[in-house]
């Protein structure tokens, strides 16, 4: 049976049971062959637009013995089509303008996706905010810490939910949970925000009150 790490064991658990899944940038397909292994989902379309990745992927799924896997080399959705019926997109480790650009070049291949799984290692604000606006809204959001990475994991759901900039930035169920790891990732964004305050000149003071201010409001959630 495959072992994930944290970070993947938090993403299969967000994901619904029965999908029809689409992977996009699968790599060696753990999460796929899990999910597969322990009959959570129905089919996983695993794609990858690294041959040498969809390469141990298949070495992956012979040893592993796992049926309804399909693997695709594939620049993002390029190789989905309608017909593959996928309700649910998976895009983890990746970063947040190859997301964004990736669903944004094939809009037209959501249309019957009810579901999709972030974890973008830089800039889950700028998600939020591109899935909220194209009829997403966030179902829900786990933090996760390995190897002292705290990472965002986010599940949209299809439909409309107004966000103020707050929760768009920290991640509205993240805010409401405020849990230690939340507070954790806070602490430190404070941490590395007096960091550069520290290193920035007397005479780029607008600069430094900018970011004070910023510091302060962070602060305020933490209480
Ligand atoms: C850091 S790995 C993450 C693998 C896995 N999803 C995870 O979370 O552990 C990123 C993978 O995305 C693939 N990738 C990068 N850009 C891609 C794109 N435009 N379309 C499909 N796959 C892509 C890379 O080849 C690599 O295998």
């Amino acid at each position: 049976m495959i072992n994930l790490s944290k970070r993947l064991k938090c993403i299969a658990d967000m994901v619904d049971d029965d999908s029809i899944i689409a992977d996009i940038g699968c790599d060696h397909a753990l999460l796929d062959i899990y999910l597969l292994q322990n009959k959570k989902i129905k089919k996983s379309i695993a794609c990858d637009i690294t041959k040498g990745a969809l390469d141990q992927a298949r070495r992956n799924v012979k040893l592993n013995n796992v049926n309804n896997i399909d693997l695709r080399i594939a620049d993002g959705l390029d190789n989905i089509k309608k017909d593959d019926n996928i309700n649910l997109i998976v895009m983890s480790g990746l970063g947040d303008s190859k997301i964004i650009n990736i669903l944004e070049k094939d809009r037209s291949k959501l249309e019957d996706v009810d579901t999709i799984i972030i974890q973008s290692n830089v800039g889950v604000d700028k998600i939020r905010k591109y899935l909220t606006n194209i009829g997403y809204f966030i179902f829900d959001e786990e933090l996760i810490k390995e190897r002292n990475i705290i990472y965002t994991v986010i599940k949209f759901k299809k439909g409309y939910k107004k966000y103020n900039k707050n929760e768009l930035k920290y991640g509205p169920v993240l805010l409401n949970k405020k849990n230690e790891l939340f507070r954790e990732l806070l602490i430190n964004l404070i941490k590395r925000n007096e960091r550069i305050i520290s290193k920035i000149p007397k005479s780029k003071i607008i600069k430094k009150i900018k970011l004070r201010i910023k510091n302060k409001k962070i602060k305020r959630l933490l209480k």
